[in-house]
């Protein structure tokens, strides 16, 4: 695996690629919902290229960003072990040049559910996902059906622009007990984790999106929305932890 930590080398190195191009963009700490979107790309193309770059102008709080979990080295390993080709690690100098003067802002979806509770949260992710995609010009990128609503403002930012490269969604990966895998999850305490998958437990009841709201709350999280949208039911709540810790879900639901 190639580790390159400058965009601008990246740019003007003539890579050994063949073929088409897979693309992962990622925030790091990675689990098996990373490796999930890894293994497909590695599968349907002849290189792939991950990124790690943990995006600050997505980050609504201060504290989220202090408390956003790191594992670098790890991952470095993971990625090498797994076959990726070519590893991307830029800092923000380099990704924001223009030091957040331009930014690519979407005027429907992206102010609703979670980007009611967390203001400029897709700004940020549009902006620099819009930035890794002209940086790898991938022929496929992959996103997790865990961030729905992202994946929905990517694929139509993609369509908007015309930008050259399809946005492949891929399942969500949860631990045995139903939890969808997060980064986030390494900063639950003991009994957070214990109650953590009551979220996707109620969420998949037949009960209304409110009487889901309620039967949360009475579990103790704070919830943001309960949303039923696009066939699927939307879910953000907040989780007592050590950081709090922001949990969200969504499924899809059948008739
Ligand atoms: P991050 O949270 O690191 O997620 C990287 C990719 O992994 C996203 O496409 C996300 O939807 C996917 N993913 C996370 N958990 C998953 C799970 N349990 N199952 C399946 N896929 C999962 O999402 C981001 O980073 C950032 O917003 C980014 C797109 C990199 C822009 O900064």
């Amino acid at each position: 695996m190639i580790v390159f930590d400058s965009i601008r080398e990246y740019m003007r190195t003539e890579l050994p690629l063949e073929g088409s191009l897979g693309f992962v963009p990622t925030m790091g700490a990675l689990h098996e919902g990373h490796r999930s979107l890894i293994q497909r790309s590695l599968k349907e193309n002849q290189s792939t290229v991950v990124s790690i770059f943990i995006n600050p102008t997505q980050f609504d709080r201060a504290e989220d960003l202090k408390e956003y979990p790191e594992s670098l080295s790890k991952d470095k390993e993971q990625l090498n072990s797994l076959g990726v080709d070519l590893l991307l690690i830029p800092t923000f100098e380099q990704m924001y040049p223009d030091t957040f003067r331009y930014e690519v802002t979407e005027k429907e979806l992206s102010s609703e559910m979670c980007g009611a509770y967390r203001s400029g949260h897709f700004t940020g992710v549009l902006t620099v996902v819009m930035k890794l995609l002209n940086i790898v010009r991938p022929n496929r990128a992959y996103f997790g059906e865990k961030d729905y609503q992202q994946y929905l403002l990517i694929r139509d930012m993609v369509e908007a622009f015309f930008l050259d490269v399809d946005i492949i969604a891929c399942p969500t990966v949860r631990d045995p007990d139903g939890l969808a895998l997060s980064s986030r999850n390494l900063n639950l305490s003991g009994s957070a984790r214990v109650k953590a998958p009551k979220l996707h437990e109620l969420m998949r009841s037949k009960s209304s999106d409110n009487e889901v709201r309620l039967e949360l709350a009475k579990e103790g999280f704070e919830v943001e929305y309960v949303q039923t949208k696009f066939g699927r039911r939307f879910v953000a709540a907040r989780i007592a932890s050590h950081p709090t810790v922001r949990l969200i879900d969504n499924i899809a639901l059948t008739a």
